[in-house]
């Protein structure tokens, strides 16, 4: 029966937190950012594809739903090998999303908003189209040119081997030869060439397009594969993880990342980023534990850094409430605060990992409730906001470089990828004037769109506008205070503060409810709370 799990010693000072959306220096630290994938957020020019017009363009539904601050997935120019995330030029637009002036007033009309902009940077890789790739390509082995990426002799006779045995992310070896023999690394596609950050060329560089965007009032970054720019000494072979391996496994022990040497780039562009005042980074760090996380988040290092725990975490109160803990304490240790995250480009929508259908749908509604009475950041991915479910993409619409690379065998991440549903009942349900899409939109999504969820009490948008709200009026989640409270068996109950319980039921039997009054529930209301009981797959709000 109840099992008492000790308060955390995590925050439990009680001090405040940062009003969301105050211009408070650490306005961050408990801030609740959205993150824009901006090829299927709205599309103005009619071409099928999102750009900035479209995110500027929403801006009041982005007010509306309460968030402080966007994250804008990369918009910069690229041959899109990875929609984005293979960059040409750091320091300018793609014509697919627009100009620079379009970002100049995207960053105003949030200003105006009091919604903060934070923009990706890409310091792992550039694309093979960057100007420093071509030069280098063109140069000899041994250039200076070459030195600003990772270029090797092969093995075997000839060289006709690979350097050494890599797999890259996305399938298939992380070497590709040039023709003059030597090879070249890419963690990730071939057209993304990882650079050499042992090359003073490339932090000089990036402490400049840091400052690029700093200048142009951005007020943070999110730094991509924060974990993966320094590589090891002689760049050895690795011990592959088995096939099926799980996450945690892979990444255990595996040389490609998380060398103790990215701290220093790291520390680098923090000191870049101390001259701007209020402004911050996160980064994107896949390590095996959270003391490694931690390391990320030393007070001169980045601001925040992704807990992942909540995306690996398979739905149950024993899974969930270690996540939390373990990412509380480790991070306690250093002094920052936790990024909470259920969905991303990346990985799989949460409904449809919880099972999806209407299980997958009340357990997205629980979570969400859960992550946003946590303390410290949260982030939302598009779509989150209306219970979107990955779709099952047909193959012939498929775009992800995991397809083409794993020889068919991975399918990749388009299905969590596609186009927000606006309104109509129709795709492309507002997203576009075009009626081909990036990626086909299904033809059941009628009942997910923003217009339709605005206008109903019960919906997953009312619920996360209702959650924002009470995030900024509600004094007790306004601070840092946290405690396990005991639970039954297949729940778990915290406190945050005198007053405020978040309880949460993963089992598949009712429970009594904890004392107190019901602020929200992330059940529909047709299932009242009036019972006294918590209904399974349900996190509740009380004021005890
Ligand atoms: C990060 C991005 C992912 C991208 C990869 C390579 O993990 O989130 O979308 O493919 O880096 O840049």
């Amino acid at each position: 029966m109840p099992k008492s799990v000790s308060p955390s010693p995590t925050g439990a000072d009680g001090s405040p937190a940062a009003p969301n959306g105050a211009t408070a220096p650490d306005w961050w630290a408990s801030a609740v950012f959205y993150q824009v994938y901006p090829r299927s957020f709205a599309d103005t020019d009619g071409n099928g594809v999102g750009d900035l017009e479209g995110v500027r363009s929403r801006l009041d539904y982005l007010q509306l739903l309460g968030v402080d601050a966007l994250w804008l997935s990369p918009f910069f120019r690229s041959p899109m090998a990875d929609h984005g995330y293979d960059v040409s030029d750091p320091r300018d637009v793609d014509p697919v999303f627009g100009t620079l002036a379009d970002f100049d007033a995207l960053v105003r009309d949030a200003h105006e908003r009091n919604i903060k902009i934070t923009v990706d940077v890409v310091p792992n890789h550039f694309s093979d189209q960057h100007p420093w790739f071509q030069d280098a390509l063109s140069a000899a082995p041994g250039s200076a040119e070459r030195e600003r990426f990772i270029f090797r002799e092969g093995k075997g006779e000839d060289g006709a081997q690979p350097p050494n045995n890599w797999p890259s992310v996305f399938g298939g070896p992380a070497w590709t030869r040039v023709p003059d023999g030597q090879w070249y690394l890419h963690l990730f596609a071939p057209e993304q060439p990882d650079l050499n950050w042992d090359n003073t060329e490339v932090i000089v560089e990036f402490a400049d397009i840091f400052r690029f965007w700093l200048e142009r009032g951005v007020d943070g970054f999110r730094i991509d594969v924060a974990h993966g720019m320094a590589k090891p000494a002689g760049l050895p072979d690795l011990d592959l993880p088995p096939e099926g391996a799980s996450l945690t496994d892979q990444i255990e022990g595996d040389l490609r990342w998380d060398q103790d040497g990215v701290h220093e780039i790291h520390r680098g562009f923090r000191k870049v980023l101390d001259a701007f005042p209020g402004t911050m980074a996160i980064g994107e760090a896949w390590v095996p534990d959270d003391e490694r996380l931690a390391l990320y988040v030393r007070p001169d290092e980045l601001h925040l850094t992704f807990n992942f725990e909540l995306v690996t975490a398979r739905w149950g109160a024993t899974e969930f409430r270690s996540a939390i803990t373990s990412s509380m304490a480790a991070l306690a240790k250093v002094g920052a605060p936790c990024s909470w995250v259920l969905s991303n480009h990346d990985v799989d929508r949460h409904v449809t990992r919880y099972g999806g259908g209407s299980v997958g749908a009340a357990r997205g509604r629980a979570a969400a409730l859960l992550q946003l009475a946590l303390p410290g950041a949260a982030y939302i991915y598009q779509g989150d906001e209306l219970g979107l479910e990955n779709v099952d993409l047909p193959d012939w619409a498929l775009q992800d470089p995991t397809w083409k690379r794993s020889g068919h065998t991975e399918r990749g991440r388009d299905g969590e990828r596609v186009p927000i549903p606006w309104d109509g009942a129709s795709p492309p349900y507002g997203f576009s004037s075009a009626a081909t899409t990036w990626l086909p939109m299904p033809a059941d999504w009628g009942p997910h769109t923003v217009e339709s969820q605005l206008g109903d009490a019960d919906s997953v948008l009312s619920l996360y506008r209702l959650a924002l709200e009470l995030r900024r009026s509600e004094p007790d989640l306004r601070t840092r205070a946290f405690g396990w409270q005991g639970a039954p068996e297949g729940c778990l109950a915290f406190r945050r503060g005198p007053q405020f319980v978040c309880a949460a039921n993963f089992g598949a039997e009712p429970v009594a409810m904890p004392p107190g009054e019901v602020l929200l529930s992330s059940a529909h209301s047709a299932s009242s709370v009036a019972d006294g009981m918590l209904a399974p797959n349900t996190t509740v709000w009380l004021r005890a």
